[in-house]
């Protein structure tokens, strides 16, 4: 069998770094398991016209988000042997999952595995936001010493309201690690969570348009799906609070990119941050890049040295499984055998 497996370029750094497992080059360290299991890996970082020469005869595709290749309907329609399709990492959206659910196929990914990295990213951003970091970093590097034009847009965390859009693995997360800053914390999710979980987690829950002009900073944390793509449009964000804060390490795609640019320079908004983009590689005119009161970074944040290892390792399990034509682990399941089984996706698609 051949699986193909997509990544960014690891550069000299794939060397240097051998921990670098998620790029191309070093195939999340799977080379050798794959060869002894007698199939061939083949590795790549091309995610345009040229990948689909090798698309063609494989049964596995592994993607990771962080450097997407975009399985649509029409590639898959030119991929016959393809079986299983698997993310190397969390949030499978650059597949076309209903078309992959028609074609009858499993996708899965590694459910939990950078999970506390996002969240620790969610934290940093928001402090990153609310306390001018960026501009006051740039002053230092730039020479400067100017008090009052950083501080006059600088605020303490404490005592403001956080929502919480999507409250799963990385939403909790966040909230947790949010407990010692004493703020309220508010969210939204499609499915609530019990009184004994908001009562853990130190948690109240409110209807969207209920949460968005009460927050003082939100935190996009739910999958992208049809139900929330473009979910912060134009309307939505007019409804965030004058001078609120988003970020959002979900998928760039939950909010529209002119909306927000427009927001964000009219001061409706104070500061955007989070580090997902549409499309990814984002190009380097994309408005995000050059827009004001912004602390972006690359699509990283699921993707430190540690969930590298968690996801290699959730990834060589699920080949494990499928080499020897067991299930997938029930967690990691996406879509299986074309029925859509993940509780986080299936609401939005039957
Ligand atoms: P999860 O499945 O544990 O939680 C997702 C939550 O979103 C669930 O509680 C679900 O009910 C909720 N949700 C689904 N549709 C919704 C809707 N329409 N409105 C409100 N809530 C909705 O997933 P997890 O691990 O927390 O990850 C969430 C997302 O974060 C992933 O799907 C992925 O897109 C993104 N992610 C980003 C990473 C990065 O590196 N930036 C890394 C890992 C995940």
């Amino acid at each position: 069998m051949k699986v193909v497996w997509v990544a960014y370029p690891g550069g000299p750094t794939a060397k240097e770094v051998p921990e670098l497992l998620g790029c191309a080059e070093n195939a999340l360290g799977l080379k050798e398991f794959v060869r002894q299991q007698g199939h061939e890996l083949v590795t790549t970082s091309e995610t345009g016209p040229g990948l689909e020469p090798l698309l063609q005869d494989a049964t596995v595709v592994i993607a990771t988000p962080f450097w997407p290749a975009y399985i649509t309907r029409e590639r898959l329609a030119k991929m016959p042997n393809v079986q299983l399709l698997l993310t190397a990492g969390v949030g499978s959206d650059h597949f076309d999952l209903a078309a992959a659910a028609e074609r009858g196929l499993t996708v899965g990914e590694v459910t939990g595995s950078n999970v506390v990295s996002v969240a620790e990213h969610v934290l940093m951003q928001v402090l990153i936001l609310v306390r001018n970091f960026v501009p006051a970093y740039l002053d230092v590097v730039g020479g400067g010493w100017d008090i009052a034009k950083i501080a006059g847009r600088s605020h303490d965390l404490e005592g403001k309201t956080v929502g919480i859009v999507g409250m799963g693995r990385i939403g909790q997360r966040v909230a947790l690690r949010l407990r010692p800053f004493d703020v309220r914390v508010v969210y939204y999710d499609n499915r609530r969570l019990t009184t004994a979980e908001e009562e853990v987690l130190g948690v109240r829950y409110l209807a969207l348009d209920a949460l968005l002009p009460v927050c003082d900073v939100i935190s996009i944390n739910a999958p992208l799906t049809p139900a929330t793509d473009r979910l912060f449009d134009r309307a939505r964000l007019a409804r965030m609070k004058r001078g609120a804060y988003l970020v959002n390490t979900a998928r760039g795609r939950i909010v529209d990119t002119d909306a927000l640019v427009a927001a964000v320079k009219s001061g409706h908004l104070a500061g955007y941050a989070g580090d997902v983009w549409y499309p990814q590689p984002a190009p380097k005119d994309h408005p995000w890049r050059s827009m004001p009161n912004h602390a972006m970074t690359p699509h990283v944040s699921g993707t430190t040295l540690e969930a590298q290892r968690r996801y290699a390792d959730g990834i060589r399990d699920c080949l494990a499984r499928f080499f020897a034509g067991k299930p997938l682990d029930r967690d990691y399941l996406i879509v299986e055998n074309g029925k859509f089984v993940s509780p986080s996706y299936s609401y939005a698609f039957t």
